[in-house]
């Protein structure tokens, strides 16, 4: 076999640790065996019936050609409608541009602000791909820790103290993944005023911004014109819709960035899938009941998912105030046989058939992160086995 040799570039990348877990998960499962998943990091639900019917008309309509790299002009005229109904700020269309996924809006983002070293603050713990897409960029990640103590919401002078002249933006997450941590408005204020102070890029991935639990979220945008004009916000369909496989995201930010990301996207994957899109806008567009019905089931699994984890020795948990995930702290348990949050994720797996994820992905180590969007079987039963495969490493 010819050995070609891949670019530096590519190398860079490591094999996602969480398709890892979930690719053994599934194949344990195809062997017959009766794993229960906490893995995923997409709701259970099929996407609502009336957004798969404008799909479909979609198709029988014609939407099935090359759009413009920016997005239909239904589906940005529904943005527009959603940003100053929703978010508190208005936007131009040519502040808007829809991509394959908030995942690609973020990548393009990068690209398009980055030159090589050029700092991008994270705050751990993380959504990994972030890292990955700022080293891919050219850039240099440099991670500020958040701690359960504070419902890991960074100190503004942390941030204040992690500056430098070659800091180029932050990437915030709120409400985050993994740890459900969600930033107040005076948080997200100061935050903004540094961000001002140092000319600094605000890039806000607002992927969560519907799935809150006693918590309301805001915008970055909707302080005002000096921050909208350093704020690339980051939202899509994919969580708050159960459109995961649709892969349709968006961003708002300057019309020069907005252009910039056009342009680049334009010579990688041109427009997202256009009848998709079309789904995209009639979710945007969806009565809300589609929307406080999944939260409402979100909220009663989180509840049943506290009390079970609150009754296990030696774990502790913070509250989500937001997405759909427990980040619980096992450290407890990792003075023993097992060492490591790895070692125990692929020990849950192996002996007790659950599969979550290790925190140090997230650069959380000696934490397990588990998805509650799944069904409350699965949660009751899932956490009795983590309880007694616990008890039983002790
Ligand atoms: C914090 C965060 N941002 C963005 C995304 C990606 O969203 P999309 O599926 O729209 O690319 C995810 C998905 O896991 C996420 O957790």
């Amino acid at each position: 076999m010819v050995q070609t040799e891949l670019s530096s570039r590519c190398q860079l990348i490591k094999p996602s640790p969480t398709l890892a877990m979930t690719a053994k998960a599934r194949e344990m499962q195809a062997e017959g065996i009766n794993v229960l998943s906490f893995a995923a990091g997409e709701p259970d639900f099929n996407t609502p019936e009336p957004i798969i019917e404008a799909a479909k008309k979609a198709l029988d309509d014609g939407f099935t050609k090359y759009a413009p790299s920016r997005g239909l002009p239904l589906l940005v005229e529904s943005i527009q409608r959603k940003t100053s109904g929703e978010n508190g700020f208005d936007c131009e269309k040519n502040q808007i541009v829809v991509s394959c996924g908030a995942k690609h809006s973020i990548f393009n983002s990068l690209q398009v602000l980055l030159n090589e070293g050029d700092e991008v603050l994270l705050f751990a713990p993380f959504w990994m791909t972030y890292a990955d897409q700022v080293v891919l960029a050219g850039g240099k990640p440099v991670i500020i820790p958040t701690t359960a103590e504070t419902g890991y919401c960074p100190h503004p002078d942390q941030i204040r103290a992690a500056i430098t002249p070659r800091t180029r933006a932050m990437i915030c997450n709120t409400p985050s993944n993994p740890t459900g941590g969600a930033w107040d408005i005076n948080l997200i204020k100061e935050v903004a005023e540094i961000a001002i102070r140092n000319n600094i890029t605000i890039i806000s991935d607002e992927i969560y911004e519907k799935l809150t639990y006693n918590h309301v979220h805001v915008s970055f945008s909707s302080l005002g014109k000096e921050v909208a004009e350093r704020t690339i916000t980051i939202l899509g369909v994919s969580k708050t819709y159960s459109m995961t496989g649709w892969r349709i995201g968006f961003s708002i930010s300057t019309p020069a960035i907005a252009t910039a990301m056009a342009n680049y996207q334009d010579q990688v994957t041109s427009n997202a899938t256009t009848f998709a899109q079309v789904g995209a806008a009639a979710a945007l567009d969806s009565d809300p009941a589609l929307v406080s019905g999944m939260l409402q089931a979100f909220t009663e699994r989180r509840e049943l998912g506290l009390n079970l984890i609150r009754h296990i020795p030696g774990l502790s948990v913070t509250d989500p105030k937001g997405a759909f995930y427990f980040f619980i702290n096992v450290a407890n348990h990792l003075n023993g046989k097992l060492t490591t949050d790895i070692e125990l994720a692929n020990h849950l797996l192996e002996k007790a058939h659950i599969a979550t994820i290790p925190g140090s992905v997230f650069h959380g180590p000696g934490h397990l992160r588990l998805s509650y969007a799944t069904n409350p079987k699965t949660i009751t039963e899932g956490l009795a086995r983590l309880q007694t495969a616990l008890a039983d490493l002790t």
